[in-house]
């Protein structure tokens, strides 16, 4: 059976529960969902497929490169695995009403620190059908991921994951 491994951060919360939906939805893989705090080195070399999710809280927590993020833990960890054979696609939850400026901006950071090591990046994401005003996490009209808003468009997050799962299966290995 094909395998893929979900890479998640915070636990408990809309990235979560939205990792649980998209392993439901991804049927024909066998998906093992980690929290960035219990990763290593051989789980992560052991998977050619991943799915990296993760939720935008504030863009001072992304600029704060010290170790109360989790996520640059996981980035400096990444420095140990040869990511150029990595399949990777993210996701990122968001508010789009409260933080139309900055909506979903924790998907650039995926991208910026994926892209600089050379990893296989799937999966962007058209912005249509949003309402904000910018987004770092963004080019030429595509999300670099999966952008969900469980705040204010919970409606749309089942027929986003299947859409997205549509495009992602003809990448993963
Ligand atoms: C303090 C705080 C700051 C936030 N900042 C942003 C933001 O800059 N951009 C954005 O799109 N969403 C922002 N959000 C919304 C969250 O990303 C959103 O509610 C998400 O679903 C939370 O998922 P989680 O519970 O798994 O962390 C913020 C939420 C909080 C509580």
């Amino acid at each position: 059976m094909n395998k893929a491994l979900l890479v998640f951060w915070p636990e408990k919360g809309n990235v979560d529960s939205v990792g649980d939906k998209i392993i439901k939805a991804f049927e024909e893989f066998e998906i093992k969902k980690v929290s960035i705090l219990n990763l290593n080195k051989e789980l992560l070399e052991e998977y050619d497929n991943w799915i990296i999710g993760g939720s935008t809280v504030g863009s001072h927590v992304w600029e704060d490169a010290d170790d109360s993020n989790r996520w640059f833990e996981f980035f400096k960890l990444l420095n140990q695995v040869d990511l150029t054979k990595k399949v990777v696609a993210f996701y990122g939850l968001g508010d789009q009403i409260l933080y139309p400026h900055h909506y979903v901006d924790g998907l650039g950071v995926f991208m910026e620190e994926f892209e600089k090591r050379n990893a296989n990046i799937v999966g962007q994401w058209s912005t249509e059908g949003y309402q904000f005003y910018d987004s770092d996490g963004m080019k030429d009209g595509k999300f670099f991921g999966l952008a969900l808003d469980e705040d204010h468009q919970p409606e749309k997050t089942d027929e986003r994951i299947s859409g997205w799962i549509t495009l992602i299966r003809k990448d993963f290995k």
